[in-house]
C-alpha cells in the first residue's frame, strides 16, 4: 500500500469524481426518505493543499485551483462546497457535508494512518462510521443497508495490476446484494485497451442501466500517464447523462490547455 491520496488531492481526477459525486448525492436528496452511503476507499478525508505532500506534486495547481479561478455554472454546487469547506475535502468529508439529518455514511480505509485521521475527524459523529477494513469486503458485509436506498462509491488506488478485475468483481458482488442501489466507481484512463476491456465486462455482466462518464485529457499515446479518468454509474438518476456531460465538460474547460485528443464521453453501456 504505497498510495497516499495526500499527493493527489484536488487534482483533475478528484475534481471530476467529486463534482459528479455531489450531483449523485443531490439526486438522492430529492426524496425525503433517508439514504445510506458506502465509501469503500475513503482516504484521509481532508487535505491541506499547502502541505509538503500536495506541494511536492503540485497536482492541485492544474486541478481544483484552476477551476476556482474560472467558475462554471455546471460546477457551482461543487465549487461552492470547496470554497465553503476550506481545506480540500476528499470524498468522506464531502459526502458528510451534504448528508441530511437521518442520512448515514460508512467509510472504509485500509491505510492505518489515514483511517486514524478519518476517525478523529468524525469522532462522535452519530451519522458516520469509520471502518479500518477492506472496502472490497465491505461490499458484502455492509450491504444492503437498512435504509434500502443509497449510493456505493468505489474509488480504489489502482496500484495493483489486477485492479480493473478487482473493481469488476467488487461491483458484481455489491450489485448482487444491493441491486437497486446507485453505484459510482472511478477508474483511470492510461491506455484504452484496459478501459475497453473493463467496459466490455460491464456490458456482459448482466447488470442493467449502466452509464460511463469519461474525461480524456489527451490521446493515450503515453500509456504510463494518467491520460484521463472515468466514472461508471449504475442505476443513474433521471437525466444524469445530460448533467454528467455538462459537469465533465465544465471540468475539462476549466482545466484549460487542451492537448490533442482531449474531450468528454458519456456512454450508455447497458440500457435500463
Ligand atoms: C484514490 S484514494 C481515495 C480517495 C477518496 N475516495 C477521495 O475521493 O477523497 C484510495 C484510498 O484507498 C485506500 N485503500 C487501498 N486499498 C484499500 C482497501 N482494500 N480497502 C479500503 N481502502 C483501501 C488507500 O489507502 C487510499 O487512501
Amino acid at each position: 500500500m504505497n498510495y497516499r491520496h495526500a499527493y493527489h488531492a484536488g487534482n483533475f481526477a478528484d475534481c471530476f469524481k467529486h463534482a459528479l459525486l455531489v450531483a449523485l448525492l443531490d439526486s438522492l436528496a430529492r426524496k425525503p426518505a433517508p439514504y445510506f452511503v458506502l465509501d469503500t476507499h475513503a482516504g484521509a478525508g481532508r487535505y491541506d493543499l499547502e502541505a509538503e505532500a500536495a506541494q511536492r506534486t503540485a497536482e492541485a495547481e492544474t486541478g481544483v485551483r484552476r477551476l476556482l479561478q474560472r467558475p462554471a455554472a455546471a460546477l457551482e454546487r461543487y465549487i461552492g462546497l470547496v470554497e465553503q469547506l476550506g481545506l480540500y475535502h476528499g470524498s468522506p468529508a464531502l459526502i458528510r457535508a451534504v448528508l441530511r439529518e437521518g442520512d448515514r455514511l460508512a467509510c472504509c480505509e485500509l491505510h492505518h494512518e489515514d483511517a486514524t485521521t478519518l476517525r478523529r475527524h468524525f469522532h462522535r459523529d452519530p451519522q458516520v462510521d469509520v471502518h479500518d477494513r477492506s472496502g472490497w469486503e465491505a461490499l458484502a458485509g455492509l450491504l444492503p443497508p437498512r435504509e434500502k436506498r443509497g449510493l456505493v462509491f468505489i474509488d480504489p488506488p489502482f496500484e495493483a495490476r489486477d485492479e480493473f478485475f478487482r473493481l469488476m468483481d467488487g461491483i458484481r458482488r455489491g450489485y448482487g446484494r444491493f441491486g437497486h442501489g446507485l453505484f459510482a466507481a472511478w477508474y483511470p484512463i492510461k491506455q484504452m485497451a484496459a478501459v475497453r476491456s473493463f467496459r466490455a465486462s460491464l456490458t456482459s455482466s448482466g447488470i442493467r442501466d449502466i452509464v460511463a462518464v469519461e474525461l480524456h485529457l489527451r490521446d493515450t499515446t503515453g500509456p504510463d500517464r494518467l491520460n484521463g479518468c472515468g466514472l461508471v454509474v449504475i442505476n443513474p438518476p433521471y437525466r444524469f447523462r445530460d448533467q454528467a456531460h455538462s459537469i465533465a465538460n465544465a471540468v475539462l474547460n476549466g482545466l484549460g490547455d487542451h492537448e490533442p485528443g482531449a474531450g468528454v464521453d458519456v456512454l450508455r453501456l447497458v440500457d435500463e
